[in-house]
């Protein structure tokens, strides 16, 4: 593989990072997954946005423009020969000596590289569904900056796991925030139901465009909290993300949603949101 490190493409074995890059001392970092399906990157400008975004909220410099980090990802897609995929990107503050106090100095490391992935489009749990836990939201505050402090979402995939599911939604103040590493939702009827903004969630760009896509659908979107009691008594649900763009959800804490099996409202937008993408 060929990966990208501070303006370098290299084989991966000769990609190097200091031991004192902030990224790896204090997760003083953010990140972004970006899909690509049939060589093309889905939604480009969405991740470069929240990437500027989450870079801002940490007061950390941009090490790049967005016209050079779209050259970067094309030519890693070219490279590395990725017809369906995803391309890791990485920013952190960079290294300094260790002090919690951002350095003045620090130049920012970027990094980014593919993993091919066939089945991102055809993925079979498409058919079957999810089966996902319900576990306390013990992540910090500001999940709307995509850090990489992901420690809390490790551990809840491994409980998913140790309890024969797939993953895990996290419930705080009674109410679900989002999945360990995606958006999600419950529909009822025609409308789809998903938490609403702010510091508690990733603004998900699969999120944005799904919203998007039902209500041009005439389906109808209630961004408000919901309930694991709601999500057991819903139609449907299902989570979003890059990597699993649209995946129905068919159990939650062992109670089947609905019939148990995918719906037909997911399917549908699951169908509504690849056929644009490609
Ligand atoms: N995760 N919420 C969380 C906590 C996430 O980590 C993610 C993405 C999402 C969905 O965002 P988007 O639609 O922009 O992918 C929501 C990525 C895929 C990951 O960590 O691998």
């Amino acid at each position: 593989r060929t990966v990208y490190v501070n303006g370098s493409y290299l084989p991966e074995h000769e990609a190097t990072v200091s031991i004192f890059d902030r990224g790896f001392l204090f997760a003083d970092g953010v990140y972004e997954v970006t899909s690509v399906l049939g060589g093309k990157l889905i939604d480009f400008a969405g991740h470069a946005a929240r990437l500027q975004r989450s870079l801002d909220e940490l007061e950390m410099a941009n090490p790049t423009t967005e016209e050079d980090l779209l050259e970067i990802h094309r030519e890693l897609v070219r490279l590395n020969e990725i017809d369906e995929g995803l391309i890791y990107l990485q920013v952190t503050r960079g290294a300094a000596d260790r002090d919690f106090a951002y350095p003045e100095d620090a130049t920012p490391t970027l990094v980014l590289f593919t993993q091919a992935k066939s089945g991102l489009a055809d993925n079979p749990m498409a058919k079957t569904g999810m089966k996902i836990i319900s576990i306390e939201d013990q992540r910090w505050g500001r999940r709307d900056i995509k850090t990489v402090q992901l420690l809390y979402p490790s551990m809840g995939k491994m409980a998913a796991k140790a309890a024969g599911a797939h993953d895990a939604w996290m419930v705080e103040d009674g109410v679900v925030t989002e999945g360990t590493s995606n958006n999600a939702y419950i529909v009822k009827g025609n409308t789809i139901i998903t938490r609403h903004l702010g510091h508690e969630i990733l603004s998900g760009i699969t999120r944005t465009a799904v919203l998007r896509m039902a209500q041009e659908a005439q389906m109808k979107v209630e961004e408000r909290p919901f309930t694991m009691e709601e999500a057991k008594q819903a139609d449907e649900a299902f989570v979003t993300s890059a990597t699993t763009f649209v995946m129905p959800v068919v159990e939650i804490d062992g109670a089947a949603i609905g019939t148990g099996q995918p719906g037909d409202v997911v399917a549908r937008l699951r169908e509504i949101y690849i056929d644009e993408m490609r």
